[in-house]
């Protein structure tokens, strides 16, 4: 049977989404730039997060997926990929969870090639244990055990995304 056990509360995640934003704002300041959403997991941290950015800002999304139940594919697609003209502006790429890291040095990589002013990256959980590509993340969240957690986004095959805190999922 399949059962959640909390992990993160609501107000936990709501404390730690405004500090990330007080470091963002601190770096940032009242210049402009692109936050970049990966879809689907960092909807709901995308969202609550760019609402304490006070610098003016555009946003967009990239779609990919890499899991298939609880295990990393290895194989990054991506689905759909931003439409705005990045190049000499300053990108904030925003994701839910880094684990091994092969998704997000991929996304940078390609965001990259379109000749950014500066990338920084904001991750909300890593699973630094897991590492296997080393990715630059200047924006962490909660550094996580090695456990598989839904909630607040993330999935397990598209379930759980509206959870409104975080979980782990046990078998
Ligand atoms: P990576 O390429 O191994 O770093 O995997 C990153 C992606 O896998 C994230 O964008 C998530 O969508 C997904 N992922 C990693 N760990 C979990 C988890 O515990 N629950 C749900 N999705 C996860
Ligand atoms: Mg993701």
């Amino acid at each position: 049977m399949t059962k959640v056990k909390p992990f993160l509360t609501e107000e936990q995640i709501a404390h730690k989404v405004k500090e990330l934003a007080a470091e963002i704002n601190k770096d940032f300041g009242a210049e402009h730039f692109i936050a970049i959403g990966i879809l689907k997991g960092a909807f709901m941290f995308f969202a609550d997060l760019i609402r304490h950015i006070k610098a003016p800002l555009s946003i967009d999304f990239i779609v990919s997926s890499s899991y298939v139940d609880t295990s990393t594919s290895g194989e990054v697609t991506i689905h759909s990929d931003i439409r705005a003209d990045i190049a000499g502006k300053n990108v904030l790429l925003i994701e839910d969870i880094i684990d091994t890291g092969i998704s997000l040095n991929k996304i940078r990589e390609r965001i990259l090639q379109k000749s950014p002013r500066a990338l920084k990256t904001c991750v909300l959980l890593d699973k630094k244990e897991r590492r296997i590509v080393d990715v630059p993340v200047e924006y962490t969240g909660f550094v996580i055990p090695d456990e598989f957690v839904i909630g607040y986004g993330v999935d397990y095959n598209d379930s759980y995304r509206n959870l409104p805190y975080i979980g782990i999922l046990k078998h």
